[in-house]
């Protein structure tokens, strides 16, 4: 009476038990300021809510959807691709599912065999490790140093090849330290993957938050490339619609006919009124979009200058998403002597919620999310100034 080994790999999440602390704090009545948010705190643009409404009301969207989702929406992402990136695929090579983290998962089950390697950038967003293991794989981290803002290199890549090696993951930029790999290094990356014939998966989920850089869509270099690389992306980061669950994948055929087969035994469709919204918010001007990015930014900067300003702080400029990734080393010391126990300090202390950098498989650096009001910003920093003073 025991249940599956496979369980028994997956690692606790080591940022629930601050998230359910600091919950339990609100509760009580205590104000705890979040920097642990994952999401935008705005609202998703008014159309796509009508466009959700009107789904609801017309009662045409009451039944399953085609289980790849809807091929009005596989077209509309196609045409999306196709004039953003000038990379193309056809509606059939492309599968909705319920959020880009179902998205992840699938391409690894679809990808990845027993003692398989699978290449992870490090620091990592915390669900690769686990989905990897789920699939039966083996989770081997990529340095990616904070000497070099944390961006991935061709070199470090090479550096952890070997003949087990099947599938690289990539995450421009990244959570959790907003990293940004430019073009020139991506080709190089590009070049490894074909001569080595790596699949990659490329999650591409925070697009378009990139602060004085372009994003380089990977699949979009070449179609040699293509033909080896899952593009994941989404409507979560990008039009605010984290709780809507819907993302995509898009791949070469002979994939996306078998992730596409596993998603049927599965989920089936994600929900039907979800992907009009996520149809309506593929029309978004661009300058809506700009706006947002341009109040991310100031919020960044907020951060950065206010975190440098605390001795024992160091937080380099990331050019994507809408983390910092702070080296907090300087602030360790008995009480608080990692980072885990640090961020429990700071919630005790100075009610904030941060998560600890190992979550992250980084030790001595602490994650913040700037998708908050710049009010919160300043009197959290100010807090942390002063928790961590002597
Ligand atoms: C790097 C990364 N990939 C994927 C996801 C999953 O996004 P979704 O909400 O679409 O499942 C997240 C969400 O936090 C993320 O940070």
């Amino acid at each position: 009476m025991d249940i599956a080994d496979r369980m028994k790999h997956i690692a606790p999440s080591m940022t629930l038990a601050i998230d359910a602390k600091a919950k339990k704090m609100r509760e009580e009545g205590k104000d705890v300021l979040n920097f642990g948010a994952g999401e935008p705190d705005f609202n998703p643009p008014a159309a796509v809510i009508d466009a959700a409404a009107r789904a609801v009301t017309d009662g045409k969207n009451n039944k399953y959807t085609p289980a790849a989702g809807t091929l009005e929406l596989r077209k509309a992402l196609c045409a999306m691709l196709e004039r953003e990136y000038q990379v193309t695929y056809a509606p059939g090579d492309v599968v909705v599912s319920c959020g880009a983290k179902h998205s992840l998962y699938n391409a690894f089950l679809t990808l990845v065999n027993p003692g398989d390697e699978v290449l992870v950038p490090s620091p990592f967003w915390v669900s690769y490790p686990e989905q990897i293991k789920l699939a039966g794989g083996v989770p081997v981290f990529v340095d990616c140093p904070e000497s070099e803002g944390f961006r991935l290199t061709a070199a470090a890549v090479k550096a952890k090849l070997t003949p087990k090696t099947k599938v690289l993951v990539l995450n421009s930029p990244s959570n959790p330290t907003g990293a940004v790999v430019d073009r020139k290094t991506m080709e190089g990356i590009a070049e490894l993957a074909l001569k080595h014939g790596l699949w990659v998966i490329s999650d591409e989920i925070y697009a378009k938050m990139t602060y004085g850089v372009s994003h380089t869509c990977f699949p979009a270099l070449s179609k040699e490339i293509a033909a080896q690389t899952l593009l994941v992306n989404g409507a979560s980061k990008a039009y605010a619609m984290t709780g809507w669950r819907v993302g995509y994948t898009a791949g070469p055929p002979k994939v996306m006919k078998a992730f596409a087969d596993l998603q049927s035994h599965t989920t089936s469709n994600p929900t039907a009124v979800a992907q009009k919204a996520y149809l309506a918010a593929l029309d978004t001007p661009e300058s809506e979009l700009e706006k947002n990015r341009q109040l991310y930014r100031k919020r960044r900067d907020m951060m950065i200058a206010g975190l440098n300003a605390i001795p024992g702080v160091r937080c380099g400029t990331p050019e994507g998403a809408f983390y910092v990734f702070p080296n907090v080393k300087g602030l360790l010391k008995a009480g608080r002597e990692d980072s885990m126990k640090l961020s429990e300090y700071l919630l005790e202390k100075a009610l904030l919620a941060i998560t600890p950098g190992i979550a992250f498989g980084a030790e001595g650096f602490m994650r913040l999310s700037y998708a908050t009001s710049e009010k919160v910003i300043e009197e959290g920093l100010k807090r942390l100034a002063e928790a961590v003073k002597g």
